[in-house]
C-alpha cells in the first residue's frame, strides 16, 4: 500500500502521508511537497537550549485553508485542535499571518525536523524547522580525592555530558604549573613527584558554558630536613635550636643528646612542634646543656636525622675568637674533605670546648 509512491519511510514520505490524512487529498492528486515550490524555504536550524521555551513561528496568508504543525511525521496541531497530548505544546498564535506554536520547558529529546504545512487554493506548501537543543556541559564522574606514594602512576578521570560533546581539559592548580596537562578525560602522570602534588582542575566546556571540579592529589614522601643550625647561647641565656623538615604526612620529631631521648619539660627543655617545625627551647642554659644534639623526623615513608651543635658564645671580646673560629673551620673542611657542613659542626663543637675551657680560666 503506497499512498505517496515511495516504500521508505522517510520523513518527508510520513509528512506527506500525514498531510494527505489530514487534509483527505485524494491519493490520485500529486502533493507537492519540498523544493519544487516557490513558497517553501529553505530549512532553517533553530538552535535552543535545553529549558527554553521554543516558539515555531510559520508566516501564512488568507489564501490558506488550513494549516498544521508536525513534529517529525506526527502532528502537534491541526489548525485550533491540538493534537498531540505533550502539555508542554501550545498554541501561540493562530490569525491571517502567523502560525505559531509554543514548546516550553524544551528536551534533547525534541530535536529534529519540525514542519509547518499549509494547504492553500492552489497547493500545499512546507515550512521547516531544523531544531538543535544544546544542553549545558555537566561533569557526571571524575575521580576522587587520591594520595598516594611518591614515584606512584597516577591516573585520574573526568567524564562530562553535553550537546553538542563538551571538551574536556586537566589543570594542575600551582603557581609553577603551565596551560592544560590533557587535552582529554584521562590525566596520567606516571611516576609523580612532590611538585606535581596539589589540585587538579578538570573542565568541560560547550558553546552553552563550563563545569568545572576539582580533585585533589596528595603525594606521601618520607622527610627531608629543610632546616637545622647550630647555635651559640652564653650560659644563662634562653635558647631555641630549630629542626625543619618537610614530609608528607607532616613528620612526627623526637630530639636526642648524646643517644638519651630528650622529652618535654625536663630540666627546662621544652619541645614544641609547628607543622614542619620543631623547636627545643632551653629557657636558661647551663654548660651541660652544651652539646651535640640529634634531631629525628619521621612519617609512616621514613625518617631523617641531623645533628645540631649547642654551644657555648662567649661574650669576653679580649680574645681572638673570630681568627680561632675561622681557623677551625678551615681545619676542620681541609681535614677530612668531606661536606664543609660536617667540617662546620666539627669546628663549633671545637670552638665550643675552647670557649669552655676559655670561661673555666677567668
Ligand atoms: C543546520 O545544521 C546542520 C548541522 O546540524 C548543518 O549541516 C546545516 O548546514 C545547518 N543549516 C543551516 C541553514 O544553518
Ligand atoms: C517530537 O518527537 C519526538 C520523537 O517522537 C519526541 O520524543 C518528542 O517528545 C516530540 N516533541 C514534541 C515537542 O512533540
Ligand atoms: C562513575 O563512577 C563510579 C564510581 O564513582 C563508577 O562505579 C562508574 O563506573 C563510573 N562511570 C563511568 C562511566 O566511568
Ligand atoms: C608505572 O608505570 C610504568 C610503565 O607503565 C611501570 O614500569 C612502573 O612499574 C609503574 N610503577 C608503579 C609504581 O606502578
Ligand atoms: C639560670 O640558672 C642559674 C643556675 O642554675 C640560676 O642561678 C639563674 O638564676 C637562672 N636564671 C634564670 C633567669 O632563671
Ligand atoms: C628509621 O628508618 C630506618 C630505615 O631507614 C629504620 O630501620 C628505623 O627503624 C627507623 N626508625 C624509626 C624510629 O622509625
Ligand atoms: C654529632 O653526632 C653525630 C652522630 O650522633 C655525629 O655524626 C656528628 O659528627 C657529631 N658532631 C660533632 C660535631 O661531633
Amino acid at each position: 500500500m503506497s499512498v505517496c509512491g515511495c516504500f521508505v519511510t522517510s520523513w518527508r514520505c510520513l509528512v506527506v502521508l500525514s498531510l494527505r490524512l489530514l487534509f483527505l487529498v485524494p491519493a490520485g492528486v500529486p502533493v507537492q511537497s519540498g523544493d519544487t515550490s516557490p513558497f517553501n524555504r529553505v530549512m532553517d536550524n533553530l538552535t535552543v537550549r535545553q529549558g527554553d521555551i521554543v516558539l515555531l513561528k510559520c508566516a501564512i496568508d488568507n489564501q490558506m485553508m488550513r494549516t498544521a504543525w508536525l513534529n517529525r511525521s506526527t502532528i502537534l496541531f491541526a489548525g485550533r485542535d491540538k493534537w498531540t497530548l505533550d502539555e508542554r505544546v501550545s498554541l501561540q498564535t493562530y490569525n491571517n499571518r502567523e502560525y505559531t506554536i509554543k514548546i516550553n520547558n524544551v528536551q534533547v529529546q525534541d530535536e529534529g525536523l519540525y514542519t509547518c504545512a499549509v494547504q492553500t487554493n492552489l497547493n500545499p506548501r512546507t515550512t521547516n524547522v531544523h531544531l538543535i537543543v544544546q544542553v549545558p556541559p555537566t561533569i557526571m564522574n571524575i575521580s576522587s580525592d587520591v594520595s598516594v606514594n611518591e614515584g606512584a602512576n597516577v591516573s585520574i578521570v573526568c567524564l562530562a555530558t553535553g550537546k553538542p560533546e563538551p571538551v574536556v581539559t586537566w589543570r594542575h592548580l600551582s603557581p609553577i604549573a603551565q596551560g592544560f596537562l590533557s587535552e582529554e578525560e584521562y590525566l596520567e602522570i606516571p611516576a609523580i613527584t612532590k611538585q606535581s602534588a596539589g589540585v587538579y582542575e578538570c573542565s568541560a566546556s560547550n558553546e552553552v558554558s563550563t563545569d568545572i571540579k576539582k580533585v585533589q592529589v596528595i603525594v606521601n614522601f618520607p622527610p627531608y630536613i629543610s632546616d637545622a643550625k647550630n647555635l651559640g647561647v652564653a650560659v644563662g641565656q634562653k635558647g631555641i635550636l630549630r629542626c625543619e623538615a618537610i614530609a608528607v604526612p607532616t613528620a612526627a620529631f623526637e630530639w636526642y643528646i648524646e643517644e638519651r631521648r630528650i622529652f618535654n619539660g625536663l630540666n627546662g627543655i621544652q619541645i614544641q612542634n609547628k607543622g614542619s617545625l620543631s623547636m627545643l627551647t632551653f629557657f636558661n642554659v647551663s654548660e651541660e646543656d652544651y652539646g651535640n644534639y640529634t634531631c629525628m623526623a619521621s612519617n609512616k615513608l621514613g625518617n631523617v636525622t641531623t645533628s645540631l651543635i649547642l654551644y657555648g658564645e662567649c661574650t669576653n671580646h679580649n680574645y681572638p675568637l673570630l681568627d680561632m673560629q675561622i681557623v677551625i673551620r678551615d681545619l676542620g673542611a681541609a681535614q677530612d674533605g668531606k661536606s664543609s657542613g660536617t667540617g662546620i659542626q666539627a669546628s663549633a663543637y671545637l670552638l665550643m670546648i675552647l670557649c669552655v675551657q676559655l670561661l673555666l680560666k677567668f
